[in-house]
C-alpha cells in the first residue's frame, strides 16, 4: 500500500455491507491513505480513524457529486485521489414483462408506467448513471502519472441473464458495468495513465442488499436459507485489495467469485 501514500481513496456505498468492509480493511492497511467513504446515510462507525472522512452523496444525483467534489479539492488540496472503487447499488423486484405469471409475492405492486419508471430509474440511476457519473468525476482528480485503480463492483448478474424475472432489470444495470468497466480500461490506454480499471463480479453475498431489494416475507425467508452458503464481504473485499495491491504494471480485468455450492 506504499505506493498510495499521501493520496485519497474513495468507496461509495460505504455505510454497509461490502463498502463499509473495504473501509475498515484500507484503514485498517494504511495510516497514510486518507479514506473518503460516501453514501446517502452518515459513515459514524470509523470515527475514531484520523484519516476517515463520512460524505453524504447520493452518487445518482449530479449536483450532490458536485458537490462532494468541492469538499474533497477544499479539505484535501494538493492530494490527489489514487483509488476509486464505485460499490454503491441495488435492486429491485420487478419483470420486464407485464403479465401476472412473471409476478411473484416480491414483486413490487404497481399502478401504472410512471410507477415502473420510478423502480426501474431507481437502479439504473445508481447502478449505471452514479457510477458514470463518479467515474467522470473523480477521474479529474487522479494524478495519471501515478498508479491506482478504478474498481466497479458489478455482479454476476453482470455476466450471465438468470431465469428470474424480477432481476432482469438490475441484470441489465449490471451488464451495463462490464462494458463501462472496459470502456474505462480503454480510455485511460488512450491517455497512457497508469491508473488501471478493474471490476468484481460477484455471486451472493451476506450483506443488506436482500433486504433492500425485497422486505417481502417469503423472499426474506428464501434469503435467510441462500446467506447461510453466501460468501462474505471479506472474501470480496480481499479481491478489490489483491486489484489495487497488485504490482503497478498489473491489471486485473474482472474476478468472478460465488459461493462454491452456487449453481447458476
Ligand atoms: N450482496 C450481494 O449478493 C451482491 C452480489 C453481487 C453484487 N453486489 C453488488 O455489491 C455492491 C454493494 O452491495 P452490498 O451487497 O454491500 O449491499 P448493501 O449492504 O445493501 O450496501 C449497499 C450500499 O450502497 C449504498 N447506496 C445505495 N444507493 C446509493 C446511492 N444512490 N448513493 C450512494 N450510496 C448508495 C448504501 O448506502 P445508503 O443506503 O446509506 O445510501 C449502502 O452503503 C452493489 O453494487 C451490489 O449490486 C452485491
Amino acid at each position: 500500500m506504499d505506493k498510495f501514500a499521501g493520496s485519497i481513496a474513495i468507496v461509495t456505498g460505504g455505510s454497509a455491507g461490502i463498502g463499509k468492509a473495504l473501509i475498515k480493511r484500507l484503514l485498517e492497511k494504511s495510516s497514510n491513505l486518507t479514506v473518503i467513504g460516501i453514501a446517502r446515510r452518515p459513515i459514524d462507525d470509523f470515527s475514531s480513524f484520523p484519516n476517515f472522512r463520512s460524505i453524504q452523496c447520493d452518487v445518482s444525483k449530479a449536483d450532490q457529486i458536485q458537490s462532494m467534489i468541492s469538499t474533497v479539492q477544499s479539505e484535501f488540496s494538493g492530494k490527489s485521489v489514487q483509488i476509486l472503487v464505485n460499490n454503491a447499488g441495488h435492486g429491485k423486484p420487478l419483470p420486464l414483462i407485464d403479465h401476472s405469471s412473471l409476478n411473484d409475492p416480491a414483486t413490487i405492486q404497481v399502478e401504472n408506467l410512471e410507477d415502473v419508471s420510478k423502480v426501474y430509474a431507481s437502479q439504473l440511476n445508481t447502478n449505471v448513471l452514479g457510477l458514470s457519473l463518479m467515474t467522470r468525476a473523480v477521474s479529474k482528480l487522479m494524478d495519471h502519472q501515478k498508479c491506482g485503480n478504478i474498481v466497479n463492483i458489478n455482479s454476476m448478474s453482470g455476466q450471465r441473464v438468470v431465469p428470474t424475472p424480477n432481476s432482469h432489470m438490475y441484470s441489465a444495470t449490471k451488464f451495463a458495468v462490464t462494458a463501462l468497466t472496459e470502456g474505462t480500461r480503454q480510455e485511460l490506454r488512450v491517455i497512457n495513465s497508469s491508473i488501471r480499471a478493474n471490476q468484481i463480479s460477484p455471486g451472493y453475498v451476506d450483506t443488506d442488499f436482500f433486504q433492500a431489494f425485497s422486505m417481502e416475507q417469503g423472499y426474506q425467508e428464501k434469503m435467510k436459507e441462500v446467506v447461510k452458503t453466501a460468501i462474505t464481504s471479506e472474501d470480496i473485499v480481499d479481491s478489490i485489495m489483491l486489484c489495487i495491491e497488485a504490482q503497478p504494471g498489473c491489471q486485473i480485468g474482472d474476478i468472478q467469485i460465488r459461493p462454491t455450492v452456487q449453481k447458476l
